[in-house]
């Protein structure tokens, strides 16, 4: 099975065993993820809100990629201040880049990474959605951790991380000069380690550092999550 037929299969079979199970519900909050996983859950969702399986479905998205697609699946989306979502969710659903066995997450590949820690770490259920080559032994090595940054303070904060050992990476735009911009107009910082790290401490200690704006270590809302086993088996661990 292709990765692009895992994160289908992953998505549409989540969105099915979450409504199945009542954690997906009429009438709920939901937060909507980034990503190329997260898409075919979004469009998943909205089928079945075609189909009158769940009704009256208030979406907060975490990227303009994830708001423009609700707007064209017809998926009402408020803001988190909104009085109506009253800064609190009750499920949000999303892909990621690594999960560790103790369901750590690293998220930020698409550099959503600060809306969705908001969305996540404000709902009552985090649900993570990936094909089976995210599922690695531990975090910190491989996939980069994205660091979104306030552009100004980059060589005060490449420094403090340097100091933590990583290596930084800027990360540059594609058909556009110089870094990419994220949707809160700052940077992203992939870092990347020679040994692996503790991601719970790690995810603090960056996070202190002045000029960080959030890291893309998501390990204080431990998330269900759906993967594919090497059956190509739906499994939730
Ligand atoms: C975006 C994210 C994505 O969820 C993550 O990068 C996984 O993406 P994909 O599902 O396309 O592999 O964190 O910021």
């Amino acid at each position: 099975m292709s990765q692009a037929e895992q994160k289908e299969l992953v998505a549409s079979t989540a969105i099915d065993t979450l409504i199945k199970d009542k954690k997906i519900f009429s009438g709920m909050k939901i937060g909507l993820g980034t990503g190329s996983t997260a898409v075919p859950a979004v469009k998943h969702l909205a089928k079945r809100i075609a189909d009158g399986t769940v009704k009256d479905i208030k979406a907060v998205v975490t990227s303009f990629g994830t708001q423009n697609l609700c707007e064209e699946l017809g998926i009402p989306v408020y803001s988190m201040n909104d009085k109506i979502i009253g800064g609190h969710l009750d499920l949000a659903i999303d892909g990621a880049d690594e999960v560790d066995p103790q369901n750590n997450v690293i998220k930020g590949g698409g550099a959503a990474l600060l809306r969705e820690k908001i969305v996540a770490y404000n709902s009552d259920q985090f649900v993570i959605v990936a094909d089976s080559t995210k599922v690695v032994d531990s975090l910190g090595t491989k996939f980069h951790l994205p660091v979104e940054i306030i552009g100004e303070a980059r060589v005060p904060v490449t420094a403090a991380l340097n100091k933590l050992g990583a290596e930084c990476f800027l990360r540059e735009g594609v058909r556009k000069c110089g870094p990419v911009i994220t949707d809160n107009g700052n940077q992203i910082l992939d870092i990347v380690w020679k040994e692996p790290v503790d991601p719970a401490k790690m995810e603090d200690v960056i996070n202190g550092i002045v000029g960080v704006v959030d890291n893309g270590f998501f390990t204080k809302n431990k998330p269900i999550v759906f993967t594919i086993d090497s059956d190509c088996k739906v499994i939730q661990r």
